[in-house]
């Protein structure tokens, strides 16, 4: 996708309408939007200079960074802020939402999966809880022979859920111990139509996040794998089961992380 133009200050190209309209179509109809080569070999170099830094803090070992603190301390905020990404998203929702408005709220995360703790935290397969997902690789592994942590996707499976119950519940029956499992099977992958996508620096994936299930594949051991992740519009935001939703979600983050003896940071997401 070529740029059309670009605002100062914006490490992103702005995007005309009729190539949003083409992301947007290639979302519904493969379950993925690529932006390809958006941002600047020098954006990249400031990105993993900024993972060093992390790894030597986390004695080289699986972390996850959320919340507005990282963010302000990374060159990553320069694509939160970024005017050509919010025009795209907010495009993107009032389509996937089909005519319900919500706000287009942002959460910002950053994933490095390296050692022991970074297989544990490959293929758990789960639905976002924002509407629309961008996922921006920054290393990607890319030996021969090797796991490369491919993103595996089922594009579409479901609709936006129309309540955050029916949300939980969606959720409990597909991300729980024993149907992930499943999901993890290449035959179960291939009877539900899903993709491995080998993600590339330089380019940002989009997809409906609440309506596709996904997760990664693991990387050798050795390797390191980091990406940003931002997710935009959480249609049940704000209720009391959102709460509960996350206080879940962290326990389980705190459980993988004592269960190999490491300690991780968890927020809400
Ligand atoms: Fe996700």
């Amino acid at each position: 996708m070529m740029p059309f133009q670009t605002h100062p200050h914006d490490p992103l190209p702005s995007l005309s309408a009729e190539q949003i309209a083409r992301l947007q179509e290639s979302i519904d109809t493969v379950g993925m939007g690529v932006w390809r080569d958006a941002v600047s070999p020098a954006f990249l170099d400031a990105a993993r200079s900024f993972i060093g830094q992390q790894l030597d803090e986390h004695d080289h070992q699986y972390f996850s960074l959320h919340g507005e603190r990282w963010l302000a301390a990374s060159p990553l905020k320069a694509i939160a802020e970024s005017t050509a990404l919010r025009q795209t998203v907010d495009t993107l929702g009032k389509h996937v939402m089909a005519g319900r408005t919500i706000k287009m709220n942002m959460a910002a995360s950053m994933r490095v999966l390296t050692g022991e703790l970074g297989q544990r935290h490959s293929e758990r397969y789960h639905y976002d809880s924002y509407v629309v997902t961008v996922l921006v690789p920054l290393i990607m592994p890319d030996v021969p022979g090797e796991p490369h942590g491919d993103l595996v996707l089922f594009p579409n499976l479901r609709g936006v859920p129309g309540s955050a119950m029916l949300n939980i519940v969606e959720k409990l029956c597909v991300e729980n111990g024993l149907v992930r499992a499943l999901w993890r099977q290449p035959r179960v992958q291939r009877w539900f139509g899903a993709k491995v996508m080998k993600m590339t620096p330089g380019n940002l994936y989009f997809f409906w996040g609440i309506r596709s299930l996904h997760a990664n594949q693991a990387c050798a051991v050795g390797r390191v794998r980091g990406t940003a992740l931002f997710h935009f519009g959480d249609p049940h935001a704000g209720g009391v089961l959102k709460r509960l939703s996350g206080a879940h979600h962290r326990f389980k983050q705190q459980r993988l992380a004592r269960r190999a003896s490491v300690k991780i940071p968890t927020a809400d997401l």
